[in-house]
């Protein structure tokens, strides 16, 4: 039996998986909001690896604006909406498959989506996406890598599930199981705790002055959260071709004569315009996942007994800076003169 799969949610990741998955999945449908499925609808959708060079573009996407309009039930639902909108979205999908709720797959970063999902679904499975993408416009996506995604239940449960979705997904991108998903949903946690220092610094919108002040805050963020997960008893995972922990260490460890041309092509291999600046600087939208990422680091932090000084100090400036009405990226010199009393 084929499954019916509903992807919920039309912004980068949503975007993507439709489009590696479209050819060899027909029953394949898309939920955006209004204006993405309008634009969806008129251009199409137009993907792209690295460059506009190899753009793609495919028309009559399977689009709907609402579940009245599936014509089938879905069996599988795959949530592709940020943090901060999943409490609204799983009360509509539940309300409306209140007789036969589907498998729902969630995939999100971050760990917010053990505590939402459970309140409104029994079958659960999550995901931990290991490649960047991004939105130029909404019929418009970027990406860097197809895949890998990494499934996963935090008691190994529904395995049977897994493998189906595993074997649906792989035929068009890299997907696995894993069975650590709470280590390897850390292990993502650690390399998005940076997103909000990108964001902050505007990286991929103005010019970074100085390298070294910017790989030195870097490292020191990253690293003071590697050291977190390690009090906290979380383990490594590899996560596609993301930066390993050694890597991380060795980076912040290193003087700067080595580790710069090593830093400079880690970032643009990593970074891309990352999902917080798209928020903040793309969409001009308000709402970010710093308290789902930063903030939720910071409580591991606390429980685990250890003092994250840099980490709260990142945290603190980025909620202060994105909360303002029209956010503006600060330059290296200032953000530098605010970390120097914690580092
Ligand atoms: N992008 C990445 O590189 C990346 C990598 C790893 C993990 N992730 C994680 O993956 C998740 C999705 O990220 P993303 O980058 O795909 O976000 P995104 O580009 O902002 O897309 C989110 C989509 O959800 C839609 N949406 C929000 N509320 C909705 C609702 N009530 N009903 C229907 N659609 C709704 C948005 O609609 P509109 O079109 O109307 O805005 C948008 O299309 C996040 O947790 C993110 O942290 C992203």
């Amino acid at each position: 039996m084929v499954p019916v799969i509903l992807l919920y949610g039309a912004g980068a990741i949503g975007c993507t998986i439709y489009k590696w998955l479209k050819p060899f999945h027909n029953k394949l449908t898309l939920l955006a909001r209004k204006r993405t499925a309008e634009s969806l609808r008129t251009n199409g959708l137009g993907v792209y690896e690295d460059s506009e060079e190899n753009l793609s573009r495919i028309s009559n996407v399977d689009i709907i604006e609402s579940l009245d309009e599936l014509t089938e039930e879905p069996d599988i639902i795959v949530i592709t909406v940020k943090n901060y909108s999943l409490e609204e979205v799983c009360n509509t999908i539940k309300e409306y498959y209140q007789k036969k709720p589907p498998l729902i797959v969630s995939l999100q970063n971050g760990v917010e989506n053990l505590t939402v999902l459970p309140k409104y679904f029994s079958r659960i499975i999550y995901g931990v996406i290991c490649y960047n993408a991004w939105r130029d416009s909404p019929d418009m996506i970027g990406y860097k890598e197809k895949g890998p995604i990494l499934l996963g239940t935090p008691d190994n449960s529904l395995l049977n599930e897994m493998k189906m979705v595993q074997t649906v997904f792989q035929k068009g991108f890299s997907c696995d199981i894993t069975l650590k998903y709470r280590d390897a949903a850390h292990n993502k946690i650690l390399l998005n705790i940076s997103n909000s220092f990108f964001t902050l610094l505007g990286v991929g919108f103005q010019k970074i002055d100085s390298l070294d002040k910017f790989r030195i805050l870097t490292t020191s963020i990253t690293y003071e959260g590697l050291k977190v997960l390690k009090k906290g008893g979380i383990k490594q995972v590899k996560l596609g071709s993301l930066p390993s922990w050694t890597l991380l260490k060795t980076a912040a460890i290193l003087p700067g004569f080595i580790t710069n041309p090593i830093f400079k092509k880690t970032i643009e291999k990593s970074s891309g315009i990352n999902s917080m600046a798209q928020d903040l600087l793309i969409n001009e939208n308000s709402n970010t996942e710093l308290e789902s990422l930063n903030g939720y680091l910071l409580k591991f932090a606390k429980d685990a007994g250890f003092d994250a000084k840099i980490n709260q100090k990142l945290y603190d400036i980025c909620k202060q800076e994105f909360s303002k009405e029209n956010f503006q990226p600060l330059k290296i010199d200032t953000v530098w003169n605010e970390f120097q009393e914690v580092l």
